[in-house]
């Protein structure tokens, strides 16, 4: 008796995902938004060949992917050779999630509509050839956009910053603008649009002027790069709200002043502080060594004076110090290096250091990198020396070392 019920049921499900599937491929207008994308393009890398091998349902197409109701979700067409302009005809796609056009060859800018696109939350463009100032905010964009991720990195990007753009970029979590040719001020508004931003990189553009104060208002920041542009003035004290900062870098641009420990010490997540080749003066903060996370400390190529804290030795977690072409003075031997079991460079080089290299060092068992030279270090290098046993880089040049022939014997 049950199976008299049972085999229609089955035979009405199997005739219904029958019928469903195949007659119900992605929509004549999906498909036409697809191939008018192709048609922009002026190499299209065989991507007409592939799709048109692959049939008349193009969420069966390379690079494309859909959901259950078969509306085209992600265009993933990183690396295919494309070159040309980027249609907007891809921002009629509706239901459209995730973008990912990088490492091509595209000429031309960034469509607006897919940059204030209704529903991308993912557009990735980074290393496409783009050019040109990014999409300004159309007028007819009012309300908030989806966007969380948006990487333009590595691209020819030119002129300013723009700044009313990312008012309506409530969702954004990861902006990476780096390696363009962005003009201008960093601008003031991105955290006050974006609340939940964790990730800005703007480093290797021609940025100018002052960092703005109210980056201290992304307060669920952890990644900030702005290296590799012409920044000046100091570092804002607001900066050190944004206790949540995981990577604070900006390398090599005009920064000046005094690192405050006092301010420092809110960043007690950092685990990355670069500061290199800028005209940062003053000492290191005593404070520094509250930073339990630190891992890196770039402040090469500064101004920096004093003698090294002696709390250096409480950031256990250190791999890489570098404190090169400064003017620090004064002897080693307040910092016990024995704690720093995770050193793997020592950049002193190109200081007023003096004294005695101190026996603690020899213990950083896993340094690779001791770079000494051009201080007024004294006496002899120890035969301990010996038991780092993966250092391949040392220089003691410019010192004044009375004996070295045991050390060099040792390694
Ligand atoms: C599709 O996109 C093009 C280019 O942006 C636009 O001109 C056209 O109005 C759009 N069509 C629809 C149906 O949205
Ligand atoms: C885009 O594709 C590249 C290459 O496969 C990949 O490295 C990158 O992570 C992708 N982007 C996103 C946002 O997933
Ligand atoms: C672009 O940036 C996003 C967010 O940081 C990242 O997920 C993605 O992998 C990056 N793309 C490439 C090609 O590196
Ligand atoms: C930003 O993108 C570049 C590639 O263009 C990459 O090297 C860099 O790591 C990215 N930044 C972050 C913070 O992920
Ligand atoms: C910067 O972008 C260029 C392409 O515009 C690329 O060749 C280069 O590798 C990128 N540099 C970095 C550091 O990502
Ligand atoms: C930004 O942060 C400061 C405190 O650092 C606060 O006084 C100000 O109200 C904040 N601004 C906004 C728009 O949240
Ligand atoms: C950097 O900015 C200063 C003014 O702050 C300006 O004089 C200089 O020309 C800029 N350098 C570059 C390479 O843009
Ligand atoms: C370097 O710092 C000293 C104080 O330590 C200061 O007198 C000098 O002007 C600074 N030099 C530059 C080039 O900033
Ligand atoms: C920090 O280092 C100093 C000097 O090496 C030491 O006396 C002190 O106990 C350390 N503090 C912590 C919390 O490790
Ligand atoms: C040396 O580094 C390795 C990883 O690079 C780590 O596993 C090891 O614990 C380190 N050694 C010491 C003595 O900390
Ligand atoms: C360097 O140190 C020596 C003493 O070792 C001192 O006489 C000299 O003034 C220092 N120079 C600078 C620029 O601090
Ligand atoms: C340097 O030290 C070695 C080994 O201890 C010793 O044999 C040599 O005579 C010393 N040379 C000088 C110039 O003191």
């Amino acid at each position: 008796m049950s199976s008299f019920t049972v085999l229609p049921v089955m035979l009405q499900l199997f005739m219904l995902l029958f019928l469903a599937s195949p007659a119900t491929p992605c929509t004549e207008q999906e498909k036409d938004n697809l191939l008018q994308f192709l048609a922009g393009l002026s190499r299209d890398g065989g991507l007409t060949t592939s799709w048109r091998n692959s049939g008349t349902d193009c969420c069966e197409w390379e690079g494309i992917s859909c959901n259950g109701d078969w509306a085209v979700t992600g265009v993933s067409l990183e690396s295919k050779g494309l070159e040309g302009p980027i249609s907007p005809f891809l921002a009629n796609l509706t239901s459209l999630l995730r973008v990912n056009l990088s490492h091509n060859s595209f000429s031309g800018g960034l469509p607006a509509e897919l940059m204030f696109s209704g529903s991308i939350i993912v557009l990735d463009v980074s290393f496409s050839r783009l050019n040109g100032p990014l999409p300004k905010l159309p007028s007819l964009v009012t309300t908030n956009r989806p966007l969380q991720v948006l990487n333009i990195s590595s691209n020819l990007f030119s002129s300013q910053f723009p700044s009313a753009t990312w008012k309506v970029m409530d969702s954004l979590i990861a902006l990476n603008a780096s390696n363009n040719s962005f003009t201008g001020n960093i601008p003031s508004s991105p955290c006050l649009g974006s609340p939940y931003l964790a990730l800005l990189d703007l480093c290797y553009n021609q940025l100018s002027g002052d960092i703005p104060n109210t980056l201290g208002n992304c307060s669920k920041l952890k990644v900030l790069k702005a290296g590799n542009n012409n920044l000046s003035g100091i570092l804002p004290v607001e900066t050190f709200h944004a206790t949540l900062l995981e990577y604070l870098s900006f390398p090599n641009n005009a920064l000046q002043g005094k690192l405050d420990g006092a301010h420092i010490v809110k960043l007690n997540n950092l685990a990355t502080l670069d500061l290199g080749g800028n005209h940062f003066s003053g000492k290191i903060p005593l404070l520094i060594g509250l930073l339990k996370r630190l891992e890196e400390l770039h402040l090469g190529s500064n101004n920096m004076s004093g003698e090294l804290p002696s709390t250096l030795g409480n950031c256990t977690n250190l791999r890489i110090i570098d404190l090169k072409f400064n003017n620090f003075i004064g002897d080693l031997g307040k910092v016990n290096f024995a704690i720093l079991q995770n050193l793997k460079s020592l950049d002193l080089m190109r200081n007023n250091l003096s004294g005695m290299v101190p026996e603690s060092i020899y213990s950083c068992s896993n340094l690779t990198a001791l770079q000494l030279s051009d201080n007024h270090f004294r006496g002899e290098i120890s035969s301990k020396i010996g038991n780092l046993k993966h250092l391949s880089f040392l220089s003691l040049s410019r010192n004044s070392f009375t004996n070295i022939t045991k050390a060099l014997h040792a390694l």
